[in-house]
Formats: C-alpha cells, structure tokens, sequence
C-alpha cells in the first residue's frame, strides 16, 4: 500500500523520473523540485515579474505557512522556526549568539563539512575560544570519545556536529549526545542538512538547542532556502547577532515605520533578515507539504529500503567498500562506496546517466524516497562493472 503510494506520488511529481532517462542519487548535493513546487514557482514568479497582481496576503502568510510546514515535519513549535536562506546562515547565528566565552571549548569532529568548521573557527577566535575537532576513528567520527570529552572537561560549553555526514553517511546518535549535553549544562547545535527529510527527526523527543538545515537538497525546495530551530527555552534568551528591520514586534504597520521600537519577536522570527525570496519560500512550503502528506515515517521507510538493497549489494560485492555504517541508526540515506578506479567508476556512471558525486575517495550515491530499486541497481551494478 506504502510502495502504491509512493510510486503514484513519484508518477505525479516527478514524471521525469519515470521514463527511465536518468537515475538522479544526488540528493546530498541539490534535490529536484517536485511539481507542485515548480508550479508554485511559475504561478508566484509570474505575478512577482508583475508585482502589481501580487496581494498583502500573497507575501506574508507564505512565509508563516513555510514555517508551520517546517515546525510539522519537525515535531516542533511553530514558533521556535526562523527562516533562513540556507544552513550556514543558522551556523552562523549559533555561532555568535550561543553561550560560550574565552578559555572555553566547542566541540566537534574531524571529517566536518567546512560550512559547520569555519564559522565556529571566526567566532572562536574573536571569543578567544577554542574549536576542538576530535580525530576520527578510522573513518567515522569518535562517538565515544566525544561522550568522553563532554563529561570529562569542564571547559566545554557546547557541541556542534553535522547529524549525517555528507561523505560517510554517517549519523550520529543525536539521542545519546544531547542526553551527555544535558546531563552536563552544555548546548547542542546540529547541522542537519544531510539528514531532514531523509530520516526521522521529533525535537518534541530529542532536545537540540539550534539546528541549521538548507532545504535544497532531501528537502526538495529551491536554493536559497532554510530554516533555523531554536529551541523554545532559548528563543527568547538569545539576542540576535544580525539584526533584520521585521525582527521587531512592531512589524505590521508599513504606513508609518518610524516610530522604531528595538522589542525583538518573541517568538524564533526575531532571528530571521528579511526581505526573503518570497516566491522560493512559496515552493519550499510546496515541497515540504509533499513529505507531511505523505508522513515522514514512510518516506524515511523508503529511503532505508533502498539503503537496506545496497547493503545487501555490497555485501555480496567484495570489490566494492561501503564505508557507511551497516547500522540502521547510524545511517540515512548518504551510502558512500570505496571502489577500485575511482575516476573510471565515475566516468561509467556520468556516461550511463546516473547522477551521483565523488567525496573524499568515495562514490556517494544519495536516493531519496521516490526512487525505485531500479534506480539504485543502475548504479550499483556499474559499480563494479568493468572497462
Ligand atoms: C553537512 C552540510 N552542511 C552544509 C552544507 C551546505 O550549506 P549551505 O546550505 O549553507 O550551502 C552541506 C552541503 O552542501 C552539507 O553537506
């Protein structure tokens, strides 16, 4: 009934997937739009080009409604989510409005995306505290050793980790490690961006302090769209590092802007620097509709049967390494494969229309739910096809 579902949805929102043209496991790197979001963009776009057809109620309530999409898929309050144009920017605000000062340590690991690395080495620096990434182990992150590091010194203050690697698929146990946070008094900020859309996530269970996700890649939505959590406990502790002219309470009234009042939002949207791009924001609630329609539980069921088929596969292929962990709980749908002739297997793919990446020595292939084993298998079986 699930699989009926998915397929119909697949037929309707992205016909090109169907006719068996290309096989697109790119999703870690830019997700396609799925048709009501095209639509989305080419309605909006339209009265955009000609902003006299455009209405008050096309432009605000858009936003409110990507936010409440947002907070849904999330488990979260709506008004714990402050949109963003794509996860550095929320990287950034965790950066510089979190709890942290000189002497002290941020931790995180080796094997970090540099979009969760370079803010925190700025902010670090003009704080005068340290950035600490932990040595991987083997190839994954240490997670023992940063439980270790989170109980043992006093001079950490927070932790800031990528949920799901862009390279390794791997995914941290964020359960385990905001429980240490906690038990410690210390924050917790995730850069969820491989991760969202592709596995299950409840904030209502799981306690973060911030989380950064762009939604152009398992989210669907164009680029230059996001989103920031922030955890309600904290929403009104923090006081925003960059100032957008609408954070304030008194936004409503554009006939008379001048009687300014610095009373930030109470609620997550003090965080956000608009003008934002009202029409992307407007396909982002689109695409972001397509995964509360069809529930998270069952899109994620999809993406780990396809990452179940490529365990099996590498199994029965000793020529190919997967590198991803085989545990469920520790992956979601990045599968990164050491292969023999890494340009060569790449060309092969490239030629036979399947979209895929090379990371770090590695073929990643990222399938999303509305993939077909059939996708996966082009590319599995190319894997170790030979010249
Ligand atoms: C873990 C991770 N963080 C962040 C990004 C991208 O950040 P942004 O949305 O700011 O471009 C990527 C991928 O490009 C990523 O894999």
């Amino acid at each position: 009934m699930s699989t009926d579902m998915i397929a119909r949805t697949r037929a309707v929102e992205f016909p090109w997937a169907t006719d068996g043209q290309v096989a697109f496991l790119d999703h870690a790197s830019t997700g396609p739009l799925p048709t009501r979001a095209r639509r989305a963009i080419e309605s909006f776009g339209l009265r955009r080009a000609e902003p006299f057809r455009l209405k008050a109620e096309d432009l605000f309530p858009v936003l409110a409604r990507t936010r409440a999409e947002a907070a849904q898929l999330l488990g979260a309050p709506a008004g714990s989510i402050a949109l963003s144009t794509n996860t550095s920017h929320g990287v950034n605000l965790a950066a510089r409005t979190l709890p942290y000062g000189k002497g002290d340590i941020v931790l995180s690991t080796d094997g970090e995306f540099p979009a969760n690395v370079y803010p925190w080495m700025a902010a670090c620096r003009e704080r005068g505290a340290e950035f600490r990434m932990l040595p991987l182990a083997g190839h994954l992150p240490d997670e023992e050793a940063l439980l270790r590091a989170i109980t043992s010194d006093p001079r950490v203050k927070g932790v800031a980790i990528s949920w799901v690697s862009y390279w390794s698929g791997h995914r941290f146990d964020l359960n385990a490690l905001s429980a240490a946070c906690r038990a410690r008094g210390i924050w917790l900020f995730v850069d969820a961006i491989q991760g969202v859309g592709a596995v299950e996530l409840d904030l209502a269970i799981t306690h973060i302090d911030m989380l950064a996700c762009g939604a152009q890649k398992w989210l669907l939505s164009p680029w230059g769209t996001g989103f920031t959590y922030v955890h309600p406990s904290r929403v009104q502790a923090l006081e925003p590092a960059e100032v957008g002219w609408l954070a304030q309470r008194r936004d409503t009234d554009f006939r008379s802007l001048l009687d300014y009042d610095a009373t930030w939002h109470d609620d997550a949207r003090r965080f956000e620097v608009v003008t934002l791009d009202f029409v992307n924001f407007a396909a982002m609630a689109e695409s972001l509709s397509l995964f509360n329609e069809l529930g998270v539980p069952r899109t994620a069921e999809a993406v780990r049967h396809l990452a179940n088929h490529a365990l099996l596969f590498a199994d029965a292929n000793p020529s190919v390494a997967l590198i991803t962990p085989r545990e469920m709980a520790r992956r979601a749908g990045v599968l990164a494969f050491r292969v023999a002739d890494l340009d060569g297997t790449s060309k092969r793919l490239r030629e036979a229309n399947v979209f895929h990446a090379v990371r770090e020595g590695c073929i990643r292939l990222a399938p999303h739910w509305y993939n077909t084993v059939a996708d996966l298998d082009r590319a599995l079986n190319l894997l170790i096809a030979r010249n």
